[in-house]
């Protein structure tokens, strides 16, 4: 029985949640490792329509234990409100396990995490504002407060303490911001505590034992390779290991253990927040992806850049993170449309280059080399079979598999659970 990971491979928003969702019921662990409620998974269930940011998407199948590893940074505030809402919904959250070496954001990191943005200026990121980029970096200074220490007040007030001596000089000083106090702090964490034991558990054993076990073990990345701390568009990029290393130290398992790796992939693509991104489109064809994809963030709502689809982004995904298959969404998005242009290479300069360039100046200038393929103009959302799909959808699903560097085993035609083609089983 196999361990998956699913990885975004684009910047983000690739429907990772439907992905995982799918695999559902027969996979028996899906586990978070990186980011924090930056992400946003929505994921249709029936009617209902379910936004998660911190929680993995397995929370909605009953029987799997949804895990949240020892890389995320966890918003407790926001833990709390997501599982409140989903058992009003009637979701049974009560086999959550999460890791006690999982970092918290504390109320100070959200406060700086805002006005560092605003500091910047247009040299800003476009961080989601949650907090994630000053807790990973309190996380690698050593200055980071875990879910573990929240069970120690002496501890924690001791974190607390080392870690506002110099975040507070910072808070007053340069962003004219009033000092945290630890008293504050201290207590608001605190509060937490008594909810938070009986969750709390060594993940990292426990997701081993299963393995040994012969469960079957998802771990789902937020975020994206494009977006990823090392192989991404760095500075613009998040604060985490986003790609399928990430899964191993993020979860405490070996790479030896993970069977394959799943590259979640739009027909198109889609950026929210700064950075270079290729093929952006600012036309009409731009308005299109966006209104009919419903391409605006769940986290933020902000209305997310959109282009067409980059094969040099999809291999380029598919070797950093040694992809085994590819998961195709939305491609029925893409109905109506005449022509539909891939960007097949890089422009830098007069230079054609067919990988990404490493350096970022040459990908700051780059502009796509497009092939065009045909368009049709059927509705897509009620195939099953991939037989079934209109002769020009077919081909520009079996053309984008050649050039993207791993095989396309599922198409997603339409939002729904159920509105999916498989061609190759991912548990298989
Ligand atoms: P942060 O993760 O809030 O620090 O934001 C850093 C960058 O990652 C910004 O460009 C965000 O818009 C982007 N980002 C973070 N989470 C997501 C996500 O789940 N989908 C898409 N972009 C994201």
């Amino acid at each position: 029985m196999p361990a998956v990971v699913v990885v975004g491979a684009q910047w983000g928003d690739e429907g990772k949640g439907k992905a995982t969702d799918q695999l559902g019921s027969r996979v028996d662990y899906v586990v978070k490792f990186n980011g924090g409620n930056n992400a946003g998974h929505t994921v249709v269930v029936g009617d209902e329509k379910y936004a998660l940011h911190l929680l993995p998407s397995g929370i909605l199948t009953p029987g799997v234990v949804p895990v949240i590893g020892n890389g995320v940074v966890v918003d407790v505030d926001v833990l709390f409100q997501e599982l409140d809402d989903l058992t009003e919904r009637g979701v049974d959250v009560s086999k959550l396990r999460v890791s006690a070496n999982a970092h918290v954001i504390p109320s100070y990191n959200r406060t700086l995490d805002k006005v560092t943005e605003r500091f910047l200026g247009k040299r800003q990121i476009g961080t989601t504002g949650r907090g994630i980029g000053p807790t990973y970096a309190d996380k690698m200074s050593r200055v980071g407060l875990r879910i573990q220490d929240l069970f120690d007040e002496s501890i924690l007030r001791q974190k607390v303490e080392a870690a506002l001596e110099l975040k507070n000089q910072i808070l007053v000083k340069v962003y004219n911001r009033r000092a945290a106090a630890v008293d504050e702090v201290v207590a608001e964490l605190l509060t937490h505590a008594e909810r938070l034991r009986p969750m709390v558990a060594d993940t990292a054993l426990e997701l081993n034992e299963a393995l040994d076990a012969g469960k079957t073990v998802l771990f789902e990345a937020g975020q994206a390779a494009m977006l990823d701390v090392d192989h991404g568009t760095y500075p613009f990029v998040t604060s985490s290991s986003a790609t399928a290393g990430g899964a191993c130290t993020g979860s405490g398992i070996g790479p030896t253990r993970i069977d394959r790796v799943v590259g979640v992939i739009k027909a198109y693509a889609t950026r929210v927040g700064e950075g270079p991104f290729p093929t952006e489109l600012f036309d009409e064809s731009g308005d299109f992806l966006r209104t009919t994809g419903g391409e605006f963030g769940t986290t933020t709502g902000r209305p997310r850049r959109t282009g067409w689809y980059d094969a040099v982004v999809a291999r380029y995904a598919s070797r950093v993170n040694g992809l085994t298959d590819l998961v195709l969404t939305k491609l029925d998005v893409l109905t109506g449309l005449e022509r539909i242009p891939v960007c097949v290479a890089y422009d830098v300069d007069g230079v054609r280059l067919d990988e990404m360039p490493t350096d970022q100046s040459a990908y700051h200038h780059a502009t796509p080399v497009y092939e065009e393929f045909e368009g049709w103009s059927e509705d897509i959302t009620g195939v099953r079979e991939f037989e079934d799909l209109p002769a020009a959808a077919q081909s520009y699903v079996l053309e984008l598999e050649k050039i993207s560097g791993a095989r396309i085993s599922s198409i997603g035609v339409g939002p729904d659970r159920e509105a999916t083609i498989i061609r190759h089983d991912l548990l298989g």
